[in-house]
């Protein structure tokens, strides 16, 4: 019978690579802790207007990407292709704003896009995010910048460059809306066919087009910085003179749109450098998306946030991470043809918090330690019937082969210092 395989475009996480998945969501836990954000999980099945309404209805994702279905009771529903709504979603249903003004909210998760797979894209992808509901200020921006860069910092990516714009308010858009339909008409013959509906119902997502035409054209467009109004302007000013304070080197890319209908004022992007990450070079996206909250039925209330993907990060990690799996030893059982004392032992060391696995069922010694090698384990631990009748093992270094008897009072200690 033929093998099944999982769905083009998702993975299976094997335990292998396991560690430096929870050590990325353990760093990113541990420093989103620290600005004191705390932990909101979302369901993944989602009805499906709320990313129509949400990252808006001629967005790539919802035109081209989403995995939208009706159930057998015809509810329209969505498997999730972002956070940021789900949050907000929650965020409404819950009163969360009764509880305080300002929420700091994040989430780990699946998402879920039917993209053309390929190096860094996938179709199901994890996504860690954080979202900051309540404050207007500029100074949240910066936070939320710092935050996202500091946590590439922890992780040792090197080579990085951070990239923002201001997408202006609501007085912004419509004019640049308009400059863009102008510049855009003259050039239809550059456009690919998408482009040519998109000069029609959403001219913005015409800068973020690909295809070489289209990204010709759109580096000679105008430019939506010399269309911000006075305060979406000194907001920016004031959002870059806070970058500096936290000592963040920083790019303005007055052509940078990102692919979400949602953002007003910031948008920023982390970006990663050579060839691990292939084609994808964004690791991290986000920025400021004042009028989602009123979108989704609520009252008007300034909102920012970032999320980036975790197998982009994983890439650049590379084998650097190699050294977070964690150490374990294993009990040898020797002698009277059972594994009785091997047990015994292993129990005893992991209730003094020691990793510990033992061979199930008895075989030669020699074969019991190639494999203890094999699968990693640091020590040895070998349980002869003399020794044990004087309350204690044969302790085996698996590096260096060297050997010693040790009390069972000590042993937990002793393996420790190997470790
Ligand atoms: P996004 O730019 O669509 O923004 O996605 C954020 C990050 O998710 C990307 O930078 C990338 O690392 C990762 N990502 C996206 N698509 C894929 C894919 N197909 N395969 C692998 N990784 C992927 C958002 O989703 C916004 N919700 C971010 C945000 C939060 N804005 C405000 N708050």
């Amino acid at each position: 019978m033929k093998k099944l395989r999982c769905v083009k475009g998702m993975h299976d996480i094997l335990p292998e690579d396991i560690s430096k998945w929870h050590y990325i969501e353990n760093s990113f836990r541990a420093l989103v802790g620290r600005y004191r954000y705390e932990e909101i999980r979302t369901p993944i099945l989602e009805p499906l207007d709320l990313f129509i309404r949400g990252i808006g209805e001629t967005t790539d994702i919802v035109e081209k990407e989403m995995y939208a279905f009706s159930d057998k009771g015809n509810a329209q529903l969505a498997l999730r292709p972002e956070g940021t709504a789900s949050v907000i979603r929650a965020f409404l249903q819950n009163n969360l704003d009764s509880i305080s003004t300002i929420s700091k909210l994040y989430y780990i998760g699946p998402m879920f896009r039917r993209e053309r797979p390929a190096k860094g894209r996938y179709r199901q992808f994890y996504q860690a995010g954080a979202e900051l509901i309540g404050v207007e200020e500029p100074s949240a921006d910066a936070e939320i910048i710092a935050m996202a860069v500091h946590f590439v910092e922890t992780l040792g990516i090197e080579n990085v460059t951070v990239q923002i714009n201001s997408l202006g308010d609501e007085d912004t858009r419509p004019r640049y809306r308009q400059a863009l339909v102008e510049y855009f008409s003259k050039l239809q013959d550059n456009l690919c066919t998408d482009c040519i509906r998109r000069l029609d119902t959403n001219p913005l997502r015409i800068l973020d087009c690909k295809v070489t035409g289209c990204a010709k054209a759109g580096a000679e467009a105008p430019s939506v910085l010399d269309f911000l109004t006075r305060d979406s302007s000194q907001h920016f000013e004031k959002l870059q003179e806070y970058l500096s304070l936290y000592n963040i080197s920083f790019n303005v890319a007055p052509g940078m749109v990102r692919g979400l209908d949602y953002y007003t004022r910031t948008i920023f992007e982390i970006q990663g450098a050579g060839e691990l990450l292939g084609a994808q070079s964004t690791i991290v996206g986000g920025g400021r998306y004042n009028g989602l909250v009123k979108q989704l039925g609520g009252r008007e209330t300034p909102t920012i946030g970032f999320a980036f993907g975790i197998e982009r990060l994983l890439l650049l990690l590379g084998e650097g991470a190699n050294h977070l799996k964690s150490n374990f030893a294993f009990v040898a059982g020797v002698g009277n043809g059972d594994v009785t004392r091997a047990i015994i032992v292993a129990e005893q060391l992991r209730r003094s918090g020691i990793n510990v696995d033992v061979p199930y069922k008895q075989g030669s010694l020699r074969a019991q330690l190639k494999r203890a090698d094999k699968s990693g384990a640091v020590v040895a631990i070998i349980a002869g019937e003399d020794e044990y009748c004087r309350n204690a093992v044969t302790l085996r270094n698996l590096k260096t082969g060297e050997q010693q008897e040790v009390h069972l009072d000590t042993l937990a200690e002793k393996i420790r210092e190997l470790m």
